[in-house]
């Protein structure tokens, strides 16, 4: 109808605004296609749809439903007053400001997270939000409990942690004025196959071990020293160890960090106060399972087992804790675990740290000379970053984080500040959805905490999913031929009823006006997906989902599928079209909005050279790969960054080497040699100008396995390196010369030259002395000339000579 003719432009106008048109009708269809039967269903169909319950609405009118827009409701002579259109709100409830101060007297009341508790009013399908603060307060509490591996291999690490306490205490009181450290120890279980079980060996495992003879018998955890402030205790305690001997190479330490971190009170660590749980180990450790081999089938309990010897009793009875429980009790008990490891199980240290939040990993050198140092930057890692976790996530509310750091730019989908200085306040807003009403009654909860703080933000949730007027329902009601119940407006008839006040009987067909079933003329009756019954359409069952619909023209399982999956299982599907939970976009809601996973080591949104889509990164700068695009050996600026590493790492120069960047940013392996061979392939050959006109050579390459690798000669090659000034001598010294030695050649050939012609003038001479008759210079004056003439046209030939 809109085909362009000959009024063309004419045409076209019209083509446009038919389409606007139809638009608006559609839009209008999202609330009225739906055909919801009640003030209920209607609200959920979508957060816009308002439901009109007042008795005598839409009589004598073609639109009669109820469910609509509320301003169409309006104009359609609804009175306010019978509108159900109820909406989210947000009511704060407890919101003291942020402290500024950690130490001082009312320590309980330090606050680091504003507000404390909200309460939200959620309307299924409707986004709302709240925003909330975090603050690391300065100088706050500190509580470290230092967990060592006693197996013989630790013996020389033992030596060097003599000390510790002291050292410790005063770094760590350069950051805080409340500190209090404690220590434990552990080696493994008492059993076979994993430690010596021999009588001979009960009392000391070392019996028979040239090497080291004596040693203490094999233990699961002990307590040594709880957490204190008097430091020269756990000098005195750790001078009191010995090592132990066990048999397998995997040590027992998880079993000894979980009840570092449930036993609160026999470890005691303070409430208000940060918990660091440094592991000291140089093996690997054994997992949940193992104990089967030594025929321990109970799995942990996950509880405190610590006996009146401050010994871990249940080491011979459970299993090794698996990584979840482990995960799961330090968040409970807000432990920051710090993996100090050495350095040939960083790479499996590190995959724990993937599946164990909160948990970080440093590389300790052989003996332990660096721990002070480690846990130093270890703790300012920690305190530079805010990560929100959500605790006890009703699976039916979506929520999206978005950050706003210290530079003020919001950061949409991340939950994650880092690079922080000690008192910076960040922001964060919060989206919040429901997506369906669960059971009625049934009030949420949940708790927003940033990783490692014990301050909390509690939120407390009721569902607006229910009509006033549904309260004012009539059962039996005189409206609905006393047949059905008048509830918002409506009758709900009894089954077998049908009609608007339940005036038809089912499979009545006298009064059926087909026409009244179809949506538009042409179209099947009840578009094939049910019976028309007393002018209304009763839709089919079907086993793939509900059909619905005025004309039974939805439904709520024909939608984009990902990996088979209806909307991705992150959205609903609403009449042929995904509607996305919050946090999720896209035709088939497959498309996260989440880019934490996006954010490189240092910061940056794929590093800088590239997007992230959907919560991965796609590279863009030509070479680049990796997760976060953070590989990148051809890039322009691939020298740069590694540059500042090797200065930071290898020199402790630099604009890293000030603070504890280095060891954050700068995780690549580092190897000197002795000579630098380019035989890597891809291997880029970088140069580093030091301080004293030294050049510090190395190449960068990535390694198969994911590795970044430096390689750097041991010593800066110094030659004095040219200056300016001999450059430009040397450039016209050699100049010179070239002309010189040219000058010399030319005169030398001239001089060869002459003296030749000068013999041959003198040879000339002497001859002439002895034949004086003849002059040498003398030349005859008559030449002789044949010349060749053809006189064939006289008839003979002539030659001729000519004098
Ligand atoms: C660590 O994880 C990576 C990938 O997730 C894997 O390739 C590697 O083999 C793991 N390393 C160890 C030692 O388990
Ligand atoms: C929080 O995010 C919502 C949308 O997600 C936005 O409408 C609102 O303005 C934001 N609030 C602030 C304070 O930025
Ligand atoms: C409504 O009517 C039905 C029969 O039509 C009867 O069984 C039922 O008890 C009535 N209910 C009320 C509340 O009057
Ligand atoms: C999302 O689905 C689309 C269409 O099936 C697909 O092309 C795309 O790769 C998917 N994206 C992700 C992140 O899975
Ligand atoms: C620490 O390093 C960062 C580089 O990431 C730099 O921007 C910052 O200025 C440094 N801080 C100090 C105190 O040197």
């Amino acid at each position: 109808m809109c085909s362009p003719g000959t009024w063309m432009w004419r045409a076209a106008l019209c083509c446009a605004l038919l389409e606007t048109l139809l638009h608006t009708a559609r839009g209008l269809n999202m609330c009225m296609s739906g055909s919801a039967t009640s003030c209920e269903e209607c609200l959920l169909i979508h957060p816009s749809c308002a439901w009109c319950a007042q008795e005598d609405f839409g009589r004598g009118r073609t639109l009669t439903s109820r469910c609509d827009f509320k301003q169409n409701l309006h104009k359609r002579g609804c009175d306010p007053l019978f509108i159900e259109f109820p909406s989210s709100s947000v009511s704060i409830l407890q919101n003291m400001p942020l402290s500024d101060k950690g130490s001082g007297a009312t320590q309980y009341d330090v606050v680091q997270i504003m507000p404390q508790s909200i309460s939200l009013s959620l309307r299924p399908g409707e986004q709302t939000w709240f925003g909330l603060q975090v603050r690391q307060v300065e100088d706050y509490p500190v509580d470290l409990y230092y967990l060592m591996d006693l197996s013989l291999s630790m013996k020389d690490d033992l030596d060097t942690i003599r000390n510790l306490g002291t050292k410790l205490a005063q770094e760590m009181g350069k950051l805080t004025s409340n500190f209090r450290l404690g220590f434990g120890s552990f080696v493994d279980k008492n059993i076979s196959p994993f430690s010596y079980t021999a009588p001979k060996y009960q009392e000391n495992p070392c019996s028979g071990y040239k090497p080291f003879p004596n040693c203490v018998p094999t233990f699961g955890f002990r307590n040594i020293l709880s957490l204190t402030d008097k430091v020269d205790r756990f000098n005195e305690e750790v001078q009191k160890q010995m090592v132990s001997r066990n048999r397998d190479a995997p040590e027992g330490g998880f079993d000894a960090i979980l009840q570092a971190a449930v036993c609160k009170t026999e470890i005691g660590w303070r409430k208000e106060a940060y918990h660091l749980l440094v592991f000291t180990t140089d093996d690997v450790p054994h997992l949940a399972l193992d104990g089967r081999l030594g025929g321990l089938v109970q799995p942990h309990d996950g509880k405190c087992h610590l006996n009146e010897k401050n010994e871990y009793s249940a080491s011979t009875e459970m299993d090794y804790p698996s990584l979840a429980l482990l995960g799961e009790k330090l968040a409970e008990n807000n432990i920051f675990l710090i993996f100090a490891v050495t350095k040939r199980f960083y790479v499996i240290y590190k995959n724990f740290t993937a599946l164990i939040p909160g948990t970080t990993v440093e590389i300790l050198d052989q003996d332990s000379k660096n721990v002070i140092q480690l846990i130093v930057a270890a703790y300012n890692n920690i305190r530079s970053k805010v990560e929100l976790s959500v605790w006890d996530h009703p699976e039916d509310i979506s929520l999206s984080f978005t950050a706003t750091c210290q530079d003020g730019k919001p950061l949409p989908g991340l939950r994650k500040c880092a690079d922080l200085k000690i008192g910076d306040t960040v922001s964060f807003n919060v989206s919040v959805e429901a997506r369906s009403c669960p059971p009625r009654g049934t009030d949420q909860s949940f708790t927003i905490r940033p990783v490692g703080f014990k301050d909390r933000l509690e939120v407390s949730v009721d569902y607006q999913c229910d009509c006033d007027c549904s309260k004012k329902a009539q059962t039996n009601s005189s409206i609905c031929s006393s047949i059905g119940t008048y509830n918002c407006g409506k009758c709900q008839c009894e089954p077998g009823y049908l009609g608007a006040r339940c005036e038809c009987q089912e499979g009545d067909t006298s009064s059926m006006y087909l026409s009244a079933c179809r949506e538009a003329e042409g179209k099947q009756i009840c578009s094939g997906r049910g019976e028309c019954s007393c002018n209304q359409c009763l839709c089919f069952k079907s086993e793939f989902g509900k059909i619905y619909g005025s004309y039974c023209e939805c439904d709520d399982f024909s939608c984009a599928r990902h990996k088979g999956i209806l909307c991705s299982g992150h959205g609903e599907c609403h009449c042929g079209e995904c509607k996305c939970h919050a946090g999720f976009v896209g035709d088939n809601c497959n498309c996260s909005t989440e880019t934490s996973t996006c954010v490189s080591d240092d910061g940056q949104m794929c590093s800088g050279r590239g997007n992230c889509v959907c919560g991965r990164c796609q590279c863009i700068e030509p070479g680049a790969f990796g997760d976060t695009c953070e590989k990148c050996p051809t890039c322009p600026d691939a020298c740069g960054t590694k540059r500042e590493c090797i200065e930071c790492r290898l020199f402790n120069s630099g604009r890293l080497a000030d603070n504890q960047t280095c060891q954050r940013l700068c995780k690549d392996e580092i190897i000197t040699v002795e000579t630098l061979k380019m035989d890597e392939p891809g291997a880029v050959l970088c140069l580093l100008k030091t301080d004293n006109d030294c050049v510090m050579k190395f190449t960068y390459s990535e390694h198969v396995s994911g590795q970044s690798v430096l390689t750097a000669l041991k010593e800066p090659e110094c030659g004095g390196g040219p200056d300016a000034m001999m450059v430009l001598l040397a450039v016209v010294g050699s100049i010179l010369l070239v002309g010189v030695v040219l000058l010399a050649v030319w005169k030398t050939v001239i001089t060869v030259h002459d003296r030749r012609e000068f013999a041959r003038f003198q040879s000339a001479r002497s001859r002439a002395r002895y034949e004086m008759a003849s002059n040498p210079l003398y030349k005859q004056p008559v030449s002789t000339h044949f010349v060749e003439t053809d006189f064939s046209m006289y008839g003979k030939s002539y030659n001729g000579v000519v004098h």
